[in-house]
């Protein structure tokens, strides 16, 4: 068989798939840890994480043994049945950020709209908003995923150009915006407000201090659900299992993604107490996939690795490192530095004709693996089981990388 190179495998994808992303030129055939390896064989530190699903590090070793060995058990029953894994994985879970129940999907776009369903079935069923009036207030800039209703959300065309009509029933404000929120919470038929603590798709938009607090205070005094998007935010990144938990909120409905599998496979889901999951009843939401025995073995497994491995603070401790660090450099196009634990951005400006883009080539050819959101703005978010040689070791690379452009 002839060896195939990075170029071949990159050449099939543009001939044969679909054209909905723009890759970084790298092909990787292998990951462990903080690390991941080309098909010709060079290691890189992967510091986007799959868009923070492999917080656990990739092939995270307890993970991967709990998804063989329920893989060769039983994988799929489909919710036409019961299974002798998914109550483990409901109890432990729940227990696991206190809430009463929780409702488990694949993706995270589908556990977004799960907790709109949510919202609005709350809305009809026991905040007495008039059938099919209920709104429900985001945030511009947010990013919660791709499909018709949430695109519908978004503020950004390159989201949401080209898909209308779109979904009713969602007021935008500025993020944080207290006032803004204050504003929109008179409105009588407001049921919820859908935040991502920290905007990450938009370029890590951390907000002051306080705002999450003082938001959920506000729903609260309206009777209007905190509905908080932590699924790219959760699961100890941000320095906390929840970046809710900076502030001490606990939201009405939890949204939660990506590395609720340590990114071996989609699981997401959504917790709430039994007044809001409760209204939702058999047969009027669900997936074929949601709960599977495979996911909810992998779900157990991957959040008992977070604890074990203390995740949460050596995300925070590690963030503090790198935040440093990678403000000493003296670069023209390092123009804001800016994050919380692992989940961090640079923001750069353009130099001659070089923009973010160059700057992750370049990186890429040093050794590190970073993605460009929105043009000038570079996130860095690492797998949480980076040590501390290796997040110096990083913002040496990425020094080197500035300076090279000098
Ligand atoms: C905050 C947030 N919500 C939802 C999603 C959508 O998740 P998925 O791509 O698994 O549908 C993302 C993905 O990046 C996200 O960052």
């Amino acid at each position: 068989m002839v060896q195939m190179t990075s170029q071949d495998y990159m050449a099939r994808e543009d001939k044969f798939g679909a054209h909905n992303y723009h890759p970084l030129p790298v092909v990787l055939e292998r990951g462990e840890g903080v690390f991941v390896w080309d098909v010709e064989g060079k290691r890189y530190y992967d510091f986007l994480s799959a868009y923070s699903a492999v917080n656990q590090g990739h092939c995270h070793p307890k993970i991967v043994a709990a998804m063989i060995e329920q893989a060769q058990k039983m994988t799929l029953t489909s919710r036409a049945f019961y299974n002798s894994c998914l109550g483990e994985f409901e109890e432990y879970i729940t227990q696991y950020f206190g809430y009463d129940k929780v409702l488990p999907m694949n993706t995270g776009a589908e556990a977004d709209e799960t907790a709109i369903k949510l919202c609005r079935k709350w809305a009809y069923k026991k905040k007495g908003i008039a059938r099919y009036e209920a709104k429900i207030v985001v945030c511009e800039g947010n990013f919660h995923g791709r499909t018709t209703t949430i695109v519908s959300m978004s503020t950004d065309p390159s989201s949401y150009e080209d898909y209308g009509p779109f979904t009713p029933g969602f007021i935008k404000i500025p993020y944080n915006d207290i006032a803004a929120l204050e504003n929109a919470l008179q409105d009588p038929t407001v049921a919820g407000f859908l935040v991502e603590p920290i905007q990450g798709e938009a370029g890590v938009f951390v907000p002051d201090q306080g705002y999450i607090r003082k938001a959920y205070d506000l729903c609260k005094a309206k009777n209007v659900l905190f509905i908080a998007d932590e699924v790219q935010t959760g699961l100890a990144r941000t320095g906390k299992m929840l970046c809710c938990d900076h502030e001490n909120v606990k939201p009405d409905i939890l949204i939660l993604g990506k590395a609720l599998s340590g990114g071996v496979m989609p699981i997401s889901c959504v917790l709430a107490d039994n007044d809001v999951m409760l209204t939702i009843k058999p047969g009027e939401h669900g997936s074929t996939f949601g709960g599977n025995p495979l996911a909810a073995k992998v779900g157990i497994a991957a959040l008992e690795v977070l604890k074990a491995e203390n995740l949460a603070d050596n995300a925070e401790k590690m963030g503090e490192i790198f935040r440093s660090e990678i403000s000493k450099i003296k670069s023209e196009m390092v123009e804001i530095v800016r994050g919380k634990g692992l989940l961090n951005a640079v923001v750069v400006k353009p130099k001659g004709n070089s923009t973010a883009w160059d700057v992750c080539l370049r990186l890429r050819d040093n050794g590190m693996l970073a993605k460009p959101t929105h043009d000038h703005i570079i996130r860095f978010a690492p797998p949480l089981v980076i040590n501390e040689a290796q997040i110096r070791e990083a913002a040496n690379i990425f020094e080197k990388t500035m300076k090279s452009f000098e």
